[in-house]
């Protein structure tokens, strides 16, 4: 299948609707959207014959925190618009929160974005006279458009004033708006997402479609530039401008409800071997001894003819790509590098003959949007690897593949690495020409793949546990790999970071020696991935290293050799594959992450600072 559609995108999650229960809709769609932004939330709404200023709430925390504060006061609201912040301009305080009004209360913003000229359109706000009661540069939008509707000819609309007002913006925007008089809500986008869907009898909008399953049945996706009114009749666009068709919502319905699970994330990570069966499903032929990926715009032939291909990602997505080098050197003859997006050297690397393909669960991330579209500029052919279906990064490069991990709530991505991973080892057994027998071995490991995963997620004889005591009384833990298993420890620590708070390294084991090493004292956690491959003796060495100088050695490996003495605690993985090993030796590592955690009492499925969507630079 290809990818359909073009475009690019932004942080915070916004949900508009005009419906019976609008304010209802509005915070359940928050709730769903909180993962893009958790740092505080607010809601405004209209009713029926409302005069007045509108009603509002805003808050620092969470959605739940909002609901309580809202008490039931938004009830038979008849149109609605909120927020999730990430805070960029101004700090986390409910004056911050979105929405932002007018200086009489009748007009309500939110937005999600950065307006980059705000310093010169905060003096124009303030000569004319307003009133500006945040630090953020949304506010300033309300304040603008409030001018400019009381300024215009009598024979303009709302939608005119706020196209004028968007035409003074620079930088990137959604923006929703709602004001008392007004059947509708103004919207606009520019660099950062936002959805149309429609129902039997409402009509909503929102930053992706995560909120639309379970409700809308179509969705209609905005384009950069684009100013519309969203009324119950539907999209009103200026003279002269297209409205986008509304086409059926693709995609799997998932509730965000962790189940048996006492958090997302680790249900995510339990969620592995189906997500992985998902990945793999019909690219695997029926004689179980081919593997391959379809939706490219260049067949295997051509792809083998390629100069060069870059693959851009950002963190974990990052790590999943250079395990994707791996495989794309191991098998293939094309020159491969990975990226981090936001280090991409577009000029020196694309070519009309090159493919850069972007790697990313959300589809959203600004780095990687931007690095594929300077790869396109630069000349480059550009492809996609994504897990959100409709997000932006695969509208915009209308070719490459869907991760179909399902939807990934937790801010730490867990199934969804995996799944880059088994996609970027389909692209290389796609491109290569490899002997028979070599490719039906990898085939073999890759379809007992799910099951392995799931024998690793069953078994616990402790040892997580007894790693865990350990890290719990550590300051800073090293992860260690070499080979395939190099990025894979970047991976881990990044994990441990991100939900534990813990202050990790991650080097290859060989790199040790050459620095890092001056940190290890009695006690010094090292994680080290060792599986049986041909990495194994050397990481025998680095492992020694460590342990001579004192270290508590967590060794992750499938092998019973000698090295098992310089361990303290081994986490013991199924043998499979070279390639396939990662991902069954992450699994060790995602469960170490979350129980530290869990052990620490920190939210783990909403780790302070962090967003599910990075889409600012
Ligand atoms: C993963 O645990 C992180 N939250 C983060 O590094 C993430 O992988 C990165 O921001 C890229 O996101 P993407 O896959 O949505 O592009």
């Amino acid at each position: 299948m290809k990818y359909t559609m073009s475009t690019p995108e932004s942080m915070c999650g916004i949900f508009g609707c005009i419906a019976p229960d609008a304010a209802g809709k509005v915070l359940e769609g928050l709730r769903k959207l909180e993962y893009r932004g958790y740092d505080s939330a607010g809601l405004a709404a209209i009713f029926t014959d409302h005069k007045g200023p509108i009603e509002t709430e805003r808050t620092t925390g969470y959605v739940s925190d909002l609901v309580n504060k809202a008490n039931g006061r938004f009830d038979g609201a008849r149109i609605s618009i909120g927020h999730t912040r990430w805070a960029t301009h101004g700090g986390v305080t409910d004056t911050n929160a979105h929405p932002h009004s007018s200086n009489d209360g009748t007009i309500s913003v939110v937005h999600n974005g950065i307006i980059e000229n705000a310093s010169e359109l905060l003096e124009r706000v303030k000569n004319l006279g307003y009133d500006v009661q945040s630090e953020t540069d949304s506010e300033l939008i309300v304040h603008l458009l409030d001018h400019e509707l009381k300024t215009q000819s009598r024979r303009k609309t709302p939608l005119d004033a706020f196209k004028s007002t968007v035409s003074l913006l620079r930088g990137s925007w959604a923006i929703a708006v709602i004001m008392t008089g007004m059947e509708a809500i103004l919207v606009a986008r520019n660099g950062a997402p936002l959805i149309i869907g429609r129902a039997h009898d409402s009509i909503c909008i929102a930053s992706d479609v995560q909120p639309f399953y379970g409700g809308c049945s179509e969705v209609a996706y905005m384009n950069d530039g684009d100013v519309f009114s969203i009324t119950n009749e539907g999209i009103l666009a200026p003279e002269s401008t297209q409205t986008p068709d509304f086409i059926t919502l693709e995609g799997v319905y998932e509730e965000q409800d962790s189940g048996i699970f006492e958090h997302m994330m680790l249900k995510e990570i339990f969620d592995q071997p189906v997500s992985l069966t998902n990945v793999l499903s019909g690219r695997i032929s029926a004689d179980g001894l081919r593997a391959e990926l379809a939706g490219f715009d260049l067949d295997p032939e051509e792809m083998r003819n390629l100069d060069r291909i870059n693959l851009v990602a950002c963190g974990t997505a990052f790590f999943a790509a250079q395990i994707g080098v791996h495989f794309l050197r191991r098998h293939t003859g094309i020159t491969v590098e990975a990226f981090r997006a936001s280090e991409f050297p577009a000029r020196s690397v694309c070519s009309p003959n090159s493919l850069t393909i972007g790697i990313s669960q959300s589809g959203e991330t600004k780095d990687t949007l931007d690095a594929l579209q300077e790869a396109r500029i630069a000349g480059g052919r550009i492809s996609s690897f994504c897990n959100v279906i409709g997000s932006t990064i695969p509208r915009l490069t209308s070719n490459g593949a869907y991760l179909y991990a399902g939807p990934e709530f937790a801010v730490a991505s867990t199934k969804v690495f995996s799944n880059m991973v088994a996609i970027t080892l389909l692209l290389a057994l796609t491109i290569s020409e490899m002997p028979k027998t070599a490719r039906t071995e990898i085939v073999q490991d890759l379809r007992e793949l799910p099951n392995k995963v799931a024998l690793n997620l069953k078994e616990d004889d402790g040892s997580l546990d007894k790693a865990v005591s350990i890290l719990e009384s550590a300051n800073s833990a090293i992860f260690i790999g070499r080979g395939i298993s190099a990025p894979l420890s970047q991976e881990g620590a990044l994990k441990m970071m991100e939900v534990a708070y813990l202050p990790c390294l991650a080097y290859p084991g060989g790199e040790l020696k050459h620095g890092p090493i001056a940190l290890i004292e009695p006690g010094t956690p090292v994680i080290a991935i060792a599986p049986s491959d041909e990495t194994l003796p050397l990481m025998e060495s680095s492992i020694r290293e460590c342990k001579t100088r004192g270290a508590k050695v967590i060794l992750i490996t499938d092998n019973e050799g000698p090295m098992l003495e310089f361990a303290d605690v081994v986490l013991h993985t199924h043998s499979t594959g070279h390639d396939t090993s990662p991902i069954v030796n992450v699994i060790p590592l995602q469960l170490l992450a979350y129980r530290l955690g869990i052990s620490k009492g920190l939210n783990v499925d909403r780790p302070r600072n962090l967003a599910k969507s990075v889409t600012v630079v």
